[in-house]
C-alpha cells in the first residue's frame, strides 16, 4: 500500500505496454511500470531502483513534465507521440564502465529503427540516434552508487521521437530534431516498437555481460555517423578539434588531432556541416 509520505505518481490502472511484458524476471521489460505523466521517467526509475525494484524493470510514461537530458539539458516528451522510458539494470561492472552501457543500448535502439526507417539511422556518439542525421532519439545512462561508493544500478533512459510530427517540434529544435514520423511518412504503433527494442536491448546486453563493449562495437561501427568527419568536442572549457578515426574498446571516441590519436570519454560532438 502506498503511505502518505509517497510522492510517487500512481500508476493508471489501463498499461498499454501490459501485452508486451516478458514475465521471465530479469529480462529487459519483465516488468513494467506505466504512467501517465511524469517528472521523469529517470526520477520515477530510482525511486523504484531504491525500494529494490529488479533487473529490466522498465519505467514508461505518455508524457514528462521535467524530461531530462545529458548535460542538464530538458528532453522534449509531449504526450502521445514517443517513446520515454528507464529500464534499471543492476550490472556487475566497474562504475568507469557505465558509459559504455549506452553505446551498447544505441545498438539494440538502431537495429530496433531499423526495421521501421530502414537504411535512415545512424549513432552519433556518444548517444544520439539520429535519422537523416538529425536527431530522433537519445540516451542517458545515470549511475546509483552505494554509501560506500559501488555501484548499486544504472537508470539507462531512453527517449525516441516516433510519431513527433513537425508541428509538435519546438521552435528552438526546428532543423534539428526530426521522428520516424517526420523522417518516413509512417505512424508507428509504439507497443510494438517497444516489444522489438526491449528484445533486442535484452539480447545485446547478454552479449555485452560476458564480452563488455568489445563484443557489440562491430555493430555498433556499422551505424556509426562519425567515421572520418571533422569534429569539435566541447567538455566544459576544453575544446578538441579533429577528424574522427573510430571508437576505441572502451568506447572512447578517437580523434585525430594533428598531434597524435585523441582518445575522448565525454563531451558533446559539434560537427562541421551538420546543423550543429
Ligand atoms: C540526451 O540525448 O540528452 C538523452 C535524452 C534522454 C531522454 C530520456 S526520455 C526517458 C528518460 N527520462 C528522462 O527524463 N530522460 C530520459
Amino acid at each position: 500500500m502506498r503511505g502518505r509520505s509517497d510522492t510517487r505518481p500512481a500508476p493508471v490502472v489501463s498499461n498499454p505496454y501490459q501485452v508486451i511484458a516478458s514475465g521471465t524476471p530479469g529480462r529487459i521489460g519483465w516488468e513494467i511500470r506505466y504512467f501517465h505523466e511524469v517528472d521523469s521517467t529517470q526520477r520515477v526509475a530510482a525511486e523504484l531502483a531504491r525500494d529494490g525494484a529488479g533487473q529490466g524493470t522498465v519505467v514508461i510514461a505518455e508524457c514528462q513534465s521535467a524530461g531530462r537530458g545529458r548535460l542538464g539539458r530538458s528532453w522534449h516528451s509531449p504526450a502521445g507521440l514517443n517513446l520515454y522510458m528507464t529500464v534499471i539494470l543492476r550490472p556487475r561492472i566497474p562504475l568507469a564502465e557505465v558509459p559504455q552501457l549506452s553505446l551498447v543500448a544505441g545498438v539494440a535502439v538502431a537495429e530496433a529503427l531499423e526495421t521501421i526507417a530502414p537504411g535512415l539511422i545512424s549513432l552519433k556518439w556518444p548517444n544520439d540516434i539520429w535519422l537523416c542525421e538529425r536527431k530522433a532519439g537519445g540516451i542517458i545512462a545515470e549511475a546509483v552508487t552505494d554509501p560506500a561508493g559501488s555501484l548499486s544500478c544504472v537508470l539507462l533512459g531512453i527517449g525516441i521521437n516516433l510519431n513527433l510530427s513537425s508541428d509538435h517540434v519546438p521552435p528552438e529544435l526546428l532543423g534539428k530534431a526530426t521522428s520516424v514520423f517526420i523522417a518516413t511518412g509512417q505512424e508507428c504503433n509504439r507497443v510494438q516498437f517497444a516489444g522489438a527494442l526491449f528484445n533486442l536491448l535484452d539480447s545485446r546486453f547478454r552479449v555485452a555481460d560476458t564480452g563488455g563493449f568489445p563484443a557489440v562495437r562491430q555493430a555498433y561501427e556499422r551505424y556509426f555517423a562519425l567515421k572520418g568527419r571533422r569534429v569539435t568536442v566541447i567538455d566544459g572549457s576544453s575544446r578538441t578539434t579533429g577528424v574522427v578515426h573510430g571508437v576505441s574498446s572502451d568506447g572512447a571516441l578517437l580523434l585525430e588531432t594533428g598531434s597524435g590519436l585523441t582518445r575522448i570519454l565525454t563531451g558533446d560532438v559539434s560537427l562541421e556541416g551538420a546543423y550543429d
